[in-house]
């Protein structure tokens, strides 16, 4: 273990050396000082296993790194809802990364999936910035508990990947704030990343990289975040104007230019050498955390495995499940066609800098096989080409022969690896013409048909989940994807997983559909906070399947909803606990995932219909009753006021509704809280029905224009009719109508009077 006097080596080290430190050596290492006996220490991709590439690779391929346990890439894990589960992928993502000499791992990654479009939505959580901070906050937790750091990315609004190194995200400070950085301020605030990993884009006109708000005021000083910032590979526009605004590390480094530029800025004046001592701090602060290693870490790979196996199960969603199909009960006499080449060819992560070289690869026909009893009969036709033009009429025709003489048929179908990746946007969300064409002739010959998909990013079903009796959504599930799905369908495992994103029913009705990705270098989120199912939600739009949907082999039924308020918003502690009595009714163990939506009554700001606040994940044996419990804070009840440009709580009447979906809320209970109510200053520019709803304002204007002898506001304010026309005036424009008995100097007056 080496500790280092931090304030000593600053005081060592020349600008050259400090400014150095603030780069990287090579592709994946930071530098060091051999003189000082820094060491360098080794970052490597994330988020779901390793990409560790040893010096020899080719650094800015995809091939040639260490095998290493593929998990469920993000849009699977995250659909377990899981904390303690996705905290101990993390853990062993960190126990690898440890026996490889990792010091950093890239991940994870929590942008908000704005479009079903976006290439990386695979690496992502959800559409909703509550799921996303704490599943985030749990995989953090679990990969530095044992020691290694953590890179939480990619620090800001980065959504797409369309033109992804320089388009500027134009987005509202509302939106801002409650949809794409609250995931963020939970993950900092909560689990402390020791690295934030900054975005390519540009925010409202300013990269990412270079973007002090973002940076520092927000990210240090407001939220308190204490590590290192390190620039997405290459997002470094302007390395001088970076450091500055709070980007200490740059990667890879620009060896020819970044040190030497940000030496001569200081020598010229244009930066001051504080800011490089800051960033060269906590360089060396990371450096000495990444050397506080205790103890001998083992990865035991079949353990990591197994952990894969059983996160892929509970990160399956079952969509729909006709007469309980699932799971197969299969005997000796069974005739079971497995169809689909991904049965046998394994779609279990996406492509681009996330891409692991797996320890081993489970194959889902193999392992159904080896699960189904002695005697039964488990054919296989690849139905389909993987690359789309490659419709195969053959391919078809035998699928379609054994679907026949099946009395079930599974069919596998999924998006091939080409239409998702990092690098590039899909321009459409249905699955390849092929395998629908496929799917349709196997469900006129046989009416049990059971669908598994892999995919990345959402697909569309609206127009075939009819024809099928079951759809299970593996997503991208890591190497023991086609173990898992093999679990699921044969019932040794019941799927626990529940949307982490809307499936709408079509493209069109997404919120963002008409501003993505932008062009002429801007994309303007014009949706506001409407993303996701807010956005389905206020529209009134039907959906295929709603966020928090998913289906298990069992039934639960929800009863007893309690709420209790303690303390107060503006003292700071308000609390609300709910409890909810969940009971499993079927005959089969499973696991509930108990979700709590907010709903604001009454509002002078758009909200949405419902917001997730709090949810569960909640293991019930057949029978078996538990009682719920789930929390909030004051911040429940919040929206961004971009007045106060603070969060602000409205007084007034909320809804806590808990079910088992956002469409699904069969107990709901009304509270009143106390808030932070947003007092807008009376100014001459407020309107006439601003200085009536404020008390002190209105009697002062009602004394100004009179009262009529029995009592009743004289002038203008006797005539409702007018006020209803003219009440959106603001006062200063009616004083200068002639005859409305009113003037600017009364007004001055008014405002003198409420100490203005
Ligand atoms: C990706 C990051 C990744 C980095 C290093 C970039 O292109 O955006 O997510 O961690 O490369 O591979």
């Amino acid at each position: 273990m080496t500790t280092f006097d931090v304030a000593q080596l600053i005081s060592e080290l020349t600008l050259e050396e400090k400014a150095s430190l603030c780069q990287g050596s090579d592709f994946w290492h930071t530098a060091g000082v051999e003189r000082l006996g820094i060491p360098r220490i080794t970052l490597s991709d994330g988020p779901h296993g390793l990409r560790m590439q040893p010096d020899e690779a080719d650094h800015v391929g995809i091939s040639g790194s260490l095998p290493a346990t593929c998990f469920p890439t993000a849009s699977a894990l995250s659909s377990s809802w899981d904390v303690e589960l996705v905290h101990r992928v993390g853990e062993a993502i960190g126990r690898e990364a440890r026996t490889q000499g990792v010091d950093v791992v890239l991940g994870p990654g929590i942008n908000i999936k704005r479009s079903p479009l976006c290439g990386r939505n695979f690496e992502y959580v959800s559409e909703d910035p509550l799921l996303s901070g704490a599943l985030g906050a749990a995989m953090v937790d679990g990969i530095q508990s044992v020691g290694v750091g953590t890179s939480l990315k990619h620090y800001a609004v980065n959504n797409q990947e369309t033109d992804r190194l320089r388009v500027s995200a134009d987005v509202d400070e509302r939106p801002l704030r409650e949809i794409y950085l609250k995931g963020f301020e939970h993950v900092i605030r909560h689990a402390q990343p020791w690295t934030v990993m900054c975005a390519y884009n540009k925010v409202n006109g300013t990269y990412a990289s270079q973007h002090r708000w973002l940076l520092t005021d927000l990210l240090r000083d407001e939220w308190g975040f204490e590590g290192v910032v390190v620039s997405d590979w290459g997002a470094v526009d302007d390395r001088v104007a970076a450091v500055a605004a709070g980007l200490d590390l740059e990667m890879p480094p620009n060896l020819a230019e970044s040190a030497a530029r940000i030496v001569a800025a200081v020598g010229a004046g244009t930066l001051d050498h504080a800011v490089v001592d800051l960033a060269a701090t906590r360089m060396l602060q990371l450096v000495e955390r990444s050397q506080q290693k205790a103890g001998i870490v083992v990865a035991d790979m079949d353990d990591h495995h197994r952990i894969a196996r059983e996160a892929a199960r509970d990160s399956a969603v079952l969509l729909r499940n006709v007469e309980n199909i699932l799971p197969l009960h299969l005997s000796p006499t069974s005739r079971l066609a497995v169809v689909g080449e991904f049965a046998r060819t394994a779609r279990y992560q996406g492509a681009g800098s996330s891409q692991v070289n797996p320890t081993r690869l489970d194959i889902a026909l193999d392992e159904i096989r080896r699960l189904a009893p002695e005697g039964a009969e488990v054919t296989f036709s690849p139905g389909f080409g993987i690359v789309p033009s490659d419709v195969d009429e053959a391919l078809r025709a035998e699928a379609v022969v054994a679907a026949d003489d099946a009395d079930t048929v599974v069919v596998f179908l999924g998006l091939p690896a080409s239409a998702e990746s990092e690098g590039f946007d899909r321009s459409h969300m249905e699955l390849p013409a092929n395998q629908l064409e496929l799917l349709d002739a196997i469900a006129a010959v046989n009416e049990r048909v059971v669908v598994v998909l892999a995919n990345g990013s959402a697909v569309r079903v609206a127009d075939w989940k009819d024809r099928t009796s079951a759809i299970l959504e593996c997503w991208l599930s890591g190497q023991a994807a086609g173990g898992a799905a093999a679990d699921l369908l044969l019932g040794i495992a019941a799927p626990s997983g529940r949307l982490a994103e809307t499936l709408p029913l079509r493209l069109e009705d997404s919120s963002s559909f008409l501003n993505f990705p932008g062009d002429s270098g801007h994309v303007r989120y014009g949706e506001g906070i409407f993303v996701g199912y807010r956005g389905y939600d206020a529209a009134g739009q039907e959906v295929s399947y709603p966020f928090g949907h998913g289906l298990t082999y069992t039934t639960f039924d929800y009863a007893d909803l309690a709420v209790d308020l303690a303390g107060s918003y503006t003292g700071g502690d308000l609390s609300v606990s709910a409890t909810v009595r969940v009971t499993n009714t079927g005959s089969l163990a499973g696991k509930e995932v108990v979700q709590l939506y907010v709903r604001a009554l009454e509002s002078s700001v758009a909200r949405p219909v419902r917001e997730l606040m709090a949810f569960a994940k909640v293991s019930l044996e057949p029978g078996e009753s538990r009682t719920v419990p789930l929390m909030l804070d004051g911040s429940a009840f919040a929206y961004w006021s971009v007045v106060a440009h603070d969060w602000v709580v409205e007084s007034g009447r909320f809804e806590i509704a808990v079910g088992r979906s956002s469409r699904d809320l069969p107990l709901r209970r009304e509270v009143v809280i106390v808030g932070s109510d947003l007092r807008v200053p009376i100014t001459a520019d407020s309107t006439l029905e601003e200085w009536l709803a404020d008390p002190t304002a209105a009697a002062a204007l009602r004394a100004a224009f009179g009262t009529n002898p029995d009592g009743s506001p004289a002038g203008l304010l006797a005539d409702e009719d007018l006020l209803t026309v003219i009440g959106n005036f603001p006062l200063s424009r009616l004083a200068a109508f002639p005859g409305m008995g009113i003037d600017r100097a009364t007004i001055d007056v008014l405002l003198k009077e409420l100490g203005g």
